[in-house]
Formats: structure tokens, C-alpha cells, sequence
């Protein structure tokens, strides 16, 4: 079966590709020859999953599913939350992004956070949204350098290092959007 992932995101493509296997044919945004940024208005991680489907569905014709994360930490209540992409401004710049983070975190003892990610997905007609999280802990300093992100600096629980030092299928064991895709490959086994 074939579906439209939106994203244009090299490293979700490759995870997501690697959790689904052989099973579907994930299509990218390049795929399908949509090059425009899809907006992501919304002030919820479900808003904005779910507009960005619709948006390909309605523009393009596809089935598709659109996911967005977000980071949430407790000492900043919550923040950066659904503008993780854009703390340290619009440039959607990693580096500067988990710099302020550490920042902001300077001195705070509660370091704990969580990753949430939604996955909206319309299909044959119908919308429904999966959520995935996992808790951990927000380093003093980063820790290896693989994956993307804010992943050199969370450590989730029960795991000796950050995200960056662990192997991509032990994340995606594990992590906020291996346990969100988990649930989209269920629904979608049970068609
Ligand atoms: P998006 O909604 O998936 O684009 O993610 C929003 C922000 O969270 C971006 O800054 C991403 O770099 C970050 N992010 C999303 N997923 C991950 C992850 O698995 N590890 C680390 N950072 C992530």
C-alpha cells in the first residue's frame, strides 16, 4: 500500500521508513512534487497534524498522514511544547534551539520532560490521530551527536544516555514517534 508521509524531514522519512518496513511504500512530500511549506498554525500538537494532512488532501489528492512533536519540559511549564521546531527563532535551527534550552534550564533542579508526538491520518475518507510519548530527562550538556533535533540532550528514562548515543532502532523502540507509529501500523493492519 502506498502513503503519503508530510514531511520533507530526511531523518523522520529514514525512522519511519525503518519501523514500517516492507509493509507500505511511504511517499514523501518531494514524492508527490510538493515543494511549498504546509502551514502549521495551530497551538496544539493535534492541530497541527491534522492541518497539514488536510492540506495534502485537499491540494493533492492524496491519503496521508502528518505528524508534529513536541518537547515538553516541566520547570518551563511546558515549553517549548508545539514550538519546539521554533524556540530560538524561525530558523528552525537545532543548535541554537537546544542551546537556549539549556539556557533556560540553567540552575532549574526539576529537569524532567517529555517528547509527544501526534500523527493525524486520513484515510478512505476518515480522520483519526494516534499520540505517542516518552518521559526523560533534559541533560546539562549534549551527548553524542546522531539523530536530530533536541535528541543530544534528552535522556529518556530507564536508558543510560541521550537519544544521540542510542542505536536508530533502539530509539525508535522506545521513542514518542515509534510508539505513535506503532499505533498508526496497528489501525492500519486491522483494515
Ligand atoms: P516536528 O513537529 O516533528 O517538526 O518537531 C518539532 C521539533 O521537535 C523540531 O525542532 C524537531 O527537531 C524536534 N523533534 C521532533 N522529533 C524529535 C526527535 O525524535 N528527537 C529530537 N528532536 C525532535
Amino acid at each position: 500500500m502506498e502513503i503519503v508521509f508530510a514531511t520533507n524531514n530526511q531523518h523522520k522519512l529514514s525512522e519511519l521508513r525503518r519501523i514500517v518496513g516492507e509493509r507500505y511504500n511511504i511517499l514523501s512530500l518531494a514524492d508527490i512534487n510538493c515543494h511549498e511549506d504546509i502551514p502549521e498554525t495551530s497551538d496544539t500538537l493535534t492541530g497541527n497534524a491534522l492541518q497539514k494532512a488536510r492540506y495534502i488532501k485537499e491540494h493533492y489528492g492524496y491519503d496521508c498522514f502528518a505528524d508534529d512533536t513536541g518537547l515538553m519540559v516541566d520547570a518551563l511549564d511546558g515549553a517549548p511544547g508545539v514550538y519546539s521546531a521554533r524556540y530560538a527563532g524561525p530558523g528552525h535551527d537545532s543548535v541554537a534551539n537546544m542551546r537556549l534550552l539549556l539556557e533556560n534550564m540553567d540552575g532549574k533542579e526539576n529537569r524532567s520532560a517529555r517528547f509527544v508526538t501526534v500523527i493525524a491520518l486520513i484515510l478512505n475518507g476518515e480522520e483519526r490521530t494516534f499520540e505517542g510519548c516518552v518521559e526523560g530527562e533534559i541533560l546539562t550538556a549534549p551527548e553524542g551527536d546522531g539523530g536530530f533535533g533536541y535528541d543530544p540532550i534528552f535522556r529518556p528514562d530507564g536508558q543510560p544516555q541521550s537519544f544521540a548515543l542510542m542505536s536508530a532502532d533502539a530509539k525508535n523502540a522506545i521513542s514518542h514517534r515509534g510508539r505513535a507509529t506503532a499505533k498508526l501500523l496497528n489501525y492500519l493492519d486491522q483494515l
